[in-house]
């Protein structure tokens, strides 16, 4: 984990091992403190290279030094963004951030389903609100694409309202705006996904990121927890309608992954390696879908071969949070050399060469690692 790579001293591989091991044995909420804490002091290693060029790519109009992102859930309040910049994340989603703080589900709150790399999450959008977040981004030179990803309070009377006042928040900030409408753990947020509610919130949103004085990409999260009829309605919906992308996927509520595992009760969204099927198929189908809208794909990366594959099934950039919990930072190296390599050996002239070549054996659930 990240305070393995902490200073000097903790290089010392003993010591690494007993820092890992000492996170891992934490409840995974405190670790995460733990870590957030030691980023914002500065403790976690700078990228010593450049990012090779083959890795540099666009997506929805920003140039991106590398592919691979952050994922949102990891920095709420928008505490250390440019320290992952600097660690060496091409792009860094911080939120969600709602308009009023909220403390969130109660404690324990995060598991881990250590037998199968998996998390499950409930924390419920617990974050300091739009102020906080916004005085703390304003000015911030990140180093990397900085994403803002907005929802709405779990007690809000309206949603859709809650949404827009982000738009209008980050846009002076943000590089990109995600809409999650895709969290598991605020009551009636994911109905959002369905045709009229969807039609409203996307038309009240680029409304609103029209007035913006700079032309802000916004991106929609989707959840994986969605059957073919349903991706064919929200791919109609947001068919010239503005939208500058997807988020495919967040974390599931489906156990089938994970069943007879231990903490597999626990409520709440499933992330990590047990993801990775059902959120790359679920990738796949939209992609078949919406023809070349950018795509951020996440859900289960886990090593170099995750990464590739959730390009060949239709991303044009990635993330991830839940396998740096189990497989350290020094994963995220791993997964761009391995990206470099893979684009060199296809012979491609950027990244963007991997994306969708199998697209349709992903889409039917033949493909797999
Ligand atoms: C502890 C935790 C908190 C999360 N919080 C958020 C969040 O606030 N907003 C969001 O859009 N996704 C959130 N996610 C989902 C991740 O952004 C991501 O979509 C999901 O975990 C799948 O990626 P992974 O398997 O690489 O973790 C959270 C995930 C975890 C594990």
């Amino acid at each position: 984990m990240i305070l393995s790579r902490l200073s000097p001293l903790l290089k010392i591989p003993a010591l690494q091992n007993l820092g890992r091991e000492a996170l891992g044995r934490m409840d995974p909420e405190v670790a995460h403190g733990a870590t957030l804490s030691a980023l914002k002091l500065g403790l976690v290693p700078e990228q010593e290279r450049a990012d090779p060029p083959e890795l540099a790519t666009t997506l929805a109009g920003l140039d991106l030094r590398n592919p691979v992102g952050m994922a949102a859930g990891f920095d709420k309040n928008g505490e250390v963004p440019r320290a992952l910049g600097r660690f060496g994340f091409g792009l860094v989603e911080v939120g969600t951030v709602t308009p009023r703080a909220q403390a969130g589900n109660a404690k324990p709150r995060v598991f881990r389903v250590p037998e199968a790399e998996g998390v499950i999450n409930r924390l419920g959008f617990n974050n300091e609100g739009h102020e906080a977040v916004f005085a703390r981004l304003k000015g911030q030179r990140v180093g990397a694409i900085l994403g803002v990803n907005i929802g709405a309070n779990k007690d809000s009377s309206d949603f859709v309202a809650d949404y827009v006042s982000g738009v209008l928040r980050f846009s002076e900030v943000a590089d990109y705006l995600t809409v999650n409408v895709s969290s598991p753990n605020t009551p009636g947020l994911r109905d959002l996904q369905s045709d009229a509610a969807l039609q409203r919130l996307l038309d009240a949103v680029l409304k609103a990121r029209g007035k913006a004085p700079v032309h802000v990409p916004v991106f929609l999260k989707l959840a994986p927890d969605l059957d073919e009829l349903q991706l064919d309605a929200i791919a109609r919906t947001i068919e010239g309608s503005g939208l500058d992308g997807l988020i495919l996927t967040n974390t599931t509520v489906s156990r089938d992954a994970v069943a007879g595992l231990g903490n597999a009760g626990e409520a709440g969204g499933l992330s990590g390696r047990p993801l990775f099927a059902m959120a790359t198929r679920r990738l796949a189908q939209m992609r078949q879908r919406v023809g070349d809208l950018p795509i951020i794909g996440v859900g289960g990366i886990h090593s170099p071969e995750s990464a590739i594959a959730k390009f060949e099934a239709g991303a044009d950039a990635i993330q991830l949070y839940s396998a740096l919990v189990f497989g350290g930072l020094d994963l995220l190296a791993r997964i761009k050399h391995g990206l470099a390599a893979a684009v060199r050996a296809g012979g491609h002239a950027g990244v963007a060469g991997l994306s969708g070549r199998r697209t349709d054996a992903w889409a039917r659930g033949e493909a797999g690692l």
